[in-house]
């Protein structure tokens, strides 16, 4: 059976267990010899958006199991003489084993995917998904919070900055609230860019806004910090944004608990000052390079039966 990996909603609990644990077997033996070396594999990158740690990771990523990359440029490919997307799709398919699509149309995943025979993992379609992230994001906090799950305690997960557009936070509030449920949510967010309903409604986990992180610094267990999506800002209703923006300062993060750890999927603005880099408690860069290890498990994942 081919395997897609488009969005959070259809990965299984036992799915994610399977790519965390292989995961942890990556980052714990990163020298063990490349799996696919005797029959390499071909892993095609398709980025119609910028990127660095994604695209980056998965090479690493693919490189470190052995098999090969090809990346699609969009700018001197067919799509110039008018090939349609499906077309391009279609066609990277034949030439692959595992096709890594980021895209700015919200969404456009699930067509995209009826055009190809091998699987497509979803690096980011707009404003909507980002799953892998997620996976890596719930990873780098587990070894965090597993004391506080193993009690049944409340842990206390905030997300700070444009809730609106960032779609790291859409995918990473949907997989800790399938995979978890003694969590309390907060949502700072960055003046008018609030969280659409959409990634509320089904929330089974409480959620709660609040107005600034000093509201709510001093019982956060995991604080997610974002930028402000500029480039998805582009109707002019949302062009202002009206309000106030969030903004990490050193003061703020000293009236954290003293286990409080703080993530961020970068790349940053100014809301996570680099004043702060070399504090403990910021863990985005332990997370960048867990991007690696859980790209790994979940392209051996998706390869295993092609
Ligand atoms: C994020 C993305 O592309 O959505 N970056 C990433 O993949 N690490 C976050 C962002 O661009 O702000």
């Amino acid at each position: 059976m081919m395997r897609h990996l488009l969005d959070v909603a259809s990965l299984t609990e036992k799915q994610v267990q399977t790519i965390f644990l292989n995961a942890l077997r990556y980052q714990q033996f990163t020298k063990q010899p490349p799996k696919y070396k005797d029959c390499p594999k071909i892993i095609s990158t398709m980025f119609f958006e910028p990127s660095t740690r994604t695209l980056m990771s998965f090479q690493s990523a693919a490189y470190r199991l052995g098999a090969n990359i090809l990346q699609y440029e969009h700018a001197t490919s067919s799509a110039k003489k008018g090939e349609t997307i499906e077309d391009t799709i279609t066609t990277m398919s034949q030439y692959s084993d595992a096709l890594i699509i980021r895209h700015p149309q919200e969404g456009i995943m699930q067509h995209l995917s009826k055009y190809s025979k091998v699987p497509i993992i979803n690096a980011g379609d707009g404003k909507g998904e980002h799953p892998t992230q997620a996976l890596l994001d719930v990873f780098t906090i587990l070894p965090y919070i597993n004391r506080i799950i193993n009690t049944q305690q409340k842990i206390v997960i905030t997300f700070v900055g444009d809730l609106k557009n960032g779609r790291t936070v859409h995918s990473t509030l949907a997989l800790l609230d399938k995979l978890y449920n003694n969590i309390e949510f907060y949502f700072v967010q960055d003046g008018n860019l609030i969280l659409d309903e959409w990634y509320t409604m089904n929330l089974r986990n409480p959620f709660y806004e609040k107005p600034s992180i000093e509201s709510i610094i001093g019982i956060t267990d995991v604080l997610y910090m974002t930028r402000i999506q500029k480039e998805r800002i582009t109707d002019l209703n949302t062009l202002q944004i009206v309000g106030k923006k969030q903004i990490l300062t050193k003061s703020l993060l000293e009236q954290s608990k003293p286990n409080t750890i703080v993530l961020h999927p970068l790349p940053r603005t100014d809301e996570l000052p680099t004043e702060l880099d070399n504090d403990p408690k910021c863990k985005f860069v332990e997370q960048m390079k867990n991007g690696v290890f859980v790209r790994m498990a979940i392209l051996d994942y998706l390869l295993s039966d092609t």
